[in-house]
Formats: structure tokens, sequence, C-alpha cells
């Protein structure tokens, strides 16, 4: 809805005004260079009129920075309209939180909400008003490096955190001082490019699309986001940006999007390298028709708008439209009422890096660490346990991950610093660099030596921030060589060796598991991250954390996920399956991941017992309740994470073996029990048939529940329509 003073601004703008409105451009063009620069640079060069009538500016913060940069701004537009500060606050602004991935492994929507919430806080404190996120593009190739962006490979589970992530920037709207707008992206489909390679070719059904990929995105928009970004990608044949199907049709027509559309940074102009543009006036003609409303960074908007309007009477009154929307976005922050939202560099300084929102980040750490292996109940270790630290990731700040650009490394607390709190005997040794080869032989020496001497080898491994994220595609997902050539010589030694992983993607951890007693996922785990793995080595904290994305046995598994499709000849897993050649399998690996979805360890050890159902057959307006009873029958107590799973036998199209539907975090004492349930209805059955409507057809459905996507327990129900 336009509100009445919208409507009167736009009545008073040049068509010039209204254009300006509709371009973005980075900081550095008002003299900031803090940003990150994750594209090319134009050449365009503003001229100061077109400079004061710009909407927006991306990646600029600091208190003192967006006041001077805002009075200086509103004093040069001729109709006093405010700027937008936006920004990419991913993870964290300088509190910085585990990533995106491992807030997926949480499985706790409630807290990855007030991650979110406390994020905006610190964000807004520092005079941003948007933030490009959350990403919700579902993944299953851990090849492609923002898969450390992403919640993971689950529809149900990224839709629940897209929610938890608008909810938490946004808070009420209108928007208030505390919180910032929430941008989608990329929409859409960005997290499956062909091999896994950044920036490539996407193409898969829309069936496809609309059943796995466009649910996280539509959940995020049902949440209110006030704006999506586009991909860079192309999706049925046409670069996101120019899709007027995609957009018009699909976002803005049926999920009932009206809020603003951002292209990403420099999308419009890269449709004439994608070959659907001679030129940056068709990009920018291109891109308005399909209801792109601000062009970040190609400065196709600013330079060929005014032309094409020229032209085009369709073309002014979609910069109207446009236009108009990005008014009512400043409506909704609130800019008319208080251009500066409050900002001031004191509160700014009391909000910033809170005890509260550290104690929060270590919290999320916790949360998110997952224990994939824990042979002979190796972790947690006695405080008075000898240990041989090894790693030169144990003694970093380096935990941040990527899209932390206010985060500062430096001044992140080390794995190694957070053990010494908690053990006394500690001897650490780098035993690798991570940058140079050069003394790794002797550093390998000094850490062997080293270990001879301790009870237990803890093994710090993994990659730097900069090998996932944007423009981190890899071909090889295993740890680097060095650090793996060091586990193979520990591994000699025949000591407990305890591995902690610190990555931002699912790696081949094939060897390391073979090599390794035990094995710890802290993915990267932010500011509090060493805090938090050290509570877990000593046991202070009992691990939860769950994969919300598989990983695979070797790249040659990928794509791997668990929702899979049956084939016309699957594997059964039966013993004459062994004999048959002709079934959908390799025959130099098995089809079995890694660690399969769902999967995390705990120090207690729980078990299901009496899966039972309300009744056996339930029709439309009724539903069914299947309850389970959860044990921990360890001394241990715990979180445990109780999965619910359903598989449709037979629908009008194929469906997945299995599907995520209901989840419950239950806490348990040493020794407690408790029954769950979950109440199946009729929505829980729905899929996207052939004609692209969801509906929920009559049949006969398998209902599973376990600790991971490979379920235990198993029974049956029917649904009469
Ligand atoms: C990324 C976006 C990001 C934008 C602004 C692009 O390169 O794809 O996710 O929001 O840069 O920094």
């Amino acid at each position: 809805m336009q509100s009445n003073y919208v409507k009167q601004l736009l009545s008073k703008m040049t068509l010039q005004e209204k254009i300006g409105q509709l371009q973005q451009i980075a900081g550095d063009f008002f003299g900031d260079d803090g940003s990150p620069i994750t594209g090319p640079l134009s050449t365009y060069k503003v001229s100061k009129t077109q400079l004061y009538n710009i909407g927006s500016v991306l990646g600029v913060s600091g208190a003192e920075n967006v006041l001077k940069i805002q009075r200086e701004y509103l004093k040069n537009n001729r109709l006093h309209i405010p700027l937008i500060f936006m920004a990419d606050i991913i993870h964290g602004y300088k509190t910085i939180f585990p990533i995106p991935l491992a807030l997926g492994s949480t499985w706790d929507p409630e807290l990855v909400k007030r991650v979110a919430q406390a994020s905006a806080a610190e964000a807004s404190a520092s005079g941003i008003d948007v933030t490009f996120s959350p990403m919700v593009d579902l993944v299953h190739d851990p090849r492609w490096g923002r898969v450390m962006e992403s919640t993971g490979e689950d529809p149900y589970l990224n839709s629940l955190f897209a929610k938890s992530f608008v909810d938490g920037y946004q808070g009420n709207l209108p928007v208030d001082e505390k919180h910032v707008a929430a941008t989608v992206k990329h929409f859409a489909a960005y997290g499956a490019p062909e091999a896994g390679r950044e920036y490539n070719t996407v193409d898969m059904s829309e069936w496809r699309f609309r059943e796995q990929y466009l649910p996280a995105y539509q959940k995020a928009i049902e949440s209110k986001a006030l704006l999506v970004m586009t991909s860079f990608n192309i999706l049925f044949g046409i670069p996101a940006t120019g899709n007027k199907y995609l957009m018009r049709h699909i976002l803005r027509r049926e999920l009932g999007f009206n809020g603003v559309l951002i292209s990403d940074w420099n999308a419009i102009n890269e449709m004439i390298s994608h070959g659907v543009a001679s030129d940056s006036e068709e990009a920018a003609e291109k891109a308005i028709q399909a209801g792109t409303d601000i062009d970040m960074m190609s400065f196709a908007f600013l330079g060929s708008l005014e032309k094409l309007a020229m032209k085009n009477e369709e073309v002014k009154k979609l910069i109207d439209e446009a236009a108009a929307r990005v008014l009512n976005l400043k409506d909704a922050l609130g800019l008319f009422d208080d251009p500066y939202r409050g900002v001031d560099a004191a509160k700014e300084r009391q909000i910033v890096l809170s005890q509260e929102n550290l104690g929060l980040a270590k919290k999320a750490a916790e949360e998110a660490t997952v224990l994939l292996k824990n042979q002979h109940q190796s972790l947690p270790l006695d405080s008075n346990k000898a240990i041989a630290l090894i790693g030169s990731k144990a003694n970093t700040g380096d935990l941040l991950g990527n899209w932390s650009w206010k985060g500062d490394p430096a001044s992140t607390q080390t794995i190694k610093s957070a053990l010494e709190d908690h053990f006394d005997n500690i001897l650490f040794e780098a035993g690798y660099d991570m940058v140079s080869a050069e003394n790794n032989l002797s550093l390998n020496e000094q850490a062997i030596s080293s270990a001879k001497k301790q009870d237990v080898i803890l093994y710090v491994a993994g990659l730097s921030a900069s090998q996932s994220g944007e423009a981190s595609s890899m071909t090889d997902i295993s740890l680097p060589k060095e650090q793996l050539d060091l586990l193979r010589k520990l591994s000699k030694l025949h000591k407990p060796i305890i591995t902690i992983v610190i990555t931002g993607r699912p790696l081949d951890l094939t060897e390391v598991d073979r090599l390794s007693d035990a094995i710890l996922l802290p993915w990267f785990p932010g500011t509090a991250g060493a805090l938090a793995i050290a509570d877990i080595v000593s046991g202070k904290t009992n691990p939860t954390g769950r994969l919300s994305m598989t990983f695979p046995k070797s790249v040659g598994q990928i794509p791997i996920y668990y929702n899979y499709y049956n084939t016309g000849r699957p594997l059964t897993g039966t013993l004459e399956d062994r004999n048959n050649i002709y079934l959908s399998k390799y025959i130099d690996s098995s089809n079995d991941p890694l660690y399969p979805f769902g999967f995390g360890l705990s120090y207690s050890n729980y078990t299901l017992k009496d899966l039972r159902l309300s009744k056996k057959e339930f029709t439309a307006d009724e539903s069914i309740t299947a309850s389970v009873t959860v044990k921990n029958n360890s001394k241990i107590s715990g979180t445990a994470t109780v999965q619910w799973y359903i598989h449709d036998l037979v629908g009008e199209v194929v469906r997945p073996v299995k599907e995520l539907k209901h989840f419950q975090r239950v806490q348990l004492g040493a020794g407690a029990e408790e029954t769950v349930t979950f109440t199946v209805s009729k929505q829980d059955l729905s899929y996207v048939h052939a004609d692209f409507t969801r509906v929920s057809d009559a049949g006969s459905f398998k209902l599973l529940v376990g600790f991971s996507s490979q379920t235990e327990l198993e029974t049956s129900f029917l649904f009469k329509n």
C-alpha cells in the first residue's frame, strides 16, 4: 500500500529523480571504502546531481560515517528524500555468529531468530537499514563455495530458517530502529550451478524448482521480507534479472511479493555476457520489464532508463512503479520520520559486541557444532589429560568465516587459548603452515615429537575463510594435502586422535574419519566459537548439532542428498542387489553418504521406542497423531533431535524416498524418557503435481522416525481424500 506521503512525493519528482531512486551505488562514491567489493567496479562517472538523487548505497556502516553521509545528502537532495544504507550482514555485524550453514546445523529456528535479531540490533545501531540476507538458496553441491551462506539441502528446514531470519531481522512492520529490512536472495535457484562452479548455468525443470527450491523463498515472502535480490544465474534459459516469467509471474503474481526487487551486483549488465542483451540499454529494458526495481552497481538504469522512457511510455510507467516501491521501503523503514533512524555513536558503542550478543554467539556456536564420530567415547576429555594440541588452525582467529567483513579475526579468541582455560597440560605445535609448504617437514617433526609425549592428540584442521563463500568453488573438497599428510603421520603413533574441522562447506572426510577416533565439526563458529569448542571438548557442553547437508564419501557422489527420488532400478540394500549390476549404483563406490542429513552424535545415548499412531487412516478434515518415546540411556543429560519423515508410496509424479516434515529437540536428563508427538494433517502430504498445483492425494504413506535421515522406526497409514 502506498501512503499519501509517498504518492505526493512521487507527484513532485522529475523523471531523473525517480530514476535516481532505482540506482544503487557502493559507498566509495560517497568517500567510504570499507565495504567488500564482490564484482567489477564500473568506470561509470556519477555527476554531482546524479549522486544526490541516488536512492541507496551499499556497504557503508558506522554511526558517525552514516550520519555524515546522510546529512550531506539531505542538504543536497531537492526533495530531502533520505538515502537507504544497505549491507551484507550475513551472520552478524561485529559480533560474528556461526556461518549460516552452521546455523542450519542447530536445527533451532528460535535460536536463529535471536541471532538475526542481535545482528539487526548491531547493524541498525551502526546505521544500516537493510541487510542482504537471508540467503535461502537450497544447496546440493559442496563444491560451490556459497553453500556456507545457505542453511542446507532441505526445503522444510530451509523454510523454517528463512522465516526465523526474516522475523528476527525485521521484527514487526514498520521496521523500528532496532531492526533492519531483510532481503531474500538470490531469486532464484542460484544454489544449483552446474558442477558447483560459481555463476554457472542453472537448468532444472520448473516442476523441480517449484517442489524443492521455491518453498524457502515463498516462506520468506510470506514472512513479509521487504526485499528480494535477483540471482546471477539463468533459470529456464533466461538470466533471473531479466526473467519476466520468474519475476512478474512467479514472484509478484503467485507469491504476492510487492516489495523491492534489487538486482545482484552488476547483474543487469551481465545479461550482455549471458548473450541476451546487446548493450546496457537493452539490458536495462529487460530488467525493468521483468520487474527489477533497483540496479546494484551496473549503472544500466542510471545510464539508460531516461532514454528508454523517452522512447516508450510503458517504461515511464514501470519507472513510476519501481520508484514507488523504493519510496514505500523508505516509508516502511521510518526514514521519512527520522532519516537517521535514531543512530548515534554512543548507542552504537553500547550495542555492538555487547556481552549479551557475545553470549548468544557462544550459544549458537555450541548448538551448531556437530559431533561426527566418537569412537570409544574419546570425547569429552578429562581435565587431567595430557594433550598434544596440533594444527596452526588452533592458534588463529580465522574462525569467523567468509562474509564477516566487520568481524575482526585478529581479536578473535583462538581455540588454543580457550582450551588452556580448561586443561593444564597442553603441548601446542603448529604442525603445518596454512600459507607456505616450506617449513612443513620440520613443523611435522616437532608435532610428532610432542604428540609422542602426550596421552591424546587434538588435531585442529581446516580451511581458511576465503576457501568458501562467493567465488570459491573447488573441485577437490578434501582437507589440504599437508594437513592430511600430517594426520597420516600422527595416526602411526597409535594414540587417540580427535580431529576438529573448521570449514565453510561439507568436505570429503572419508580418510579423516578412518584416521580419527573422534571428529568435531564446529564449521566457522564465529567470534565466540573457540569458547564453545573448549566447552564441548571438556564436556561442559554436550553437543547437539545435526547436519543440514549430506557429507559425501567422495566428490564423485556429488550431488548427494537425502530426499532423492527412486529410479526404476533402485538399490534396495538387499543381498541380491550385490549380484545385480543393472541397478542405479556405482561400480566403484557405494551410494551411501559418509554422514547423512540430520546426523550428529551426542555424549548421551538416546533410543527410540513405541512408535504409535492414533489411527491407521484419516480424511481431509481429520489428522493422525503419531507418538514415539525417546529415552536418554546415559548418565549425561542432553538434547535429542527426533526427526519425522514421510514417504508417499505412489504419487502422480515421483516422490522423494523421505521428506522431513517435523522434528523436536527434546531435553532429557540422565535416564529420562519422554513421549513426543507429530500430528500429521493433509498439508503434510501435499506436493507439486505435473500441472504445478500443490495438492494432497489419497493413498498410502510411510511415517519414519529417527535421529537422522537414516531413520530407525517406521509405520504406515492411509489418507482418504
Ligand atoms: C553477492 C550478493 C551480495 C552482493 C552485495 C554479490 O556479489 O552475490 O550476495 O549481497 O554482492 O555485496
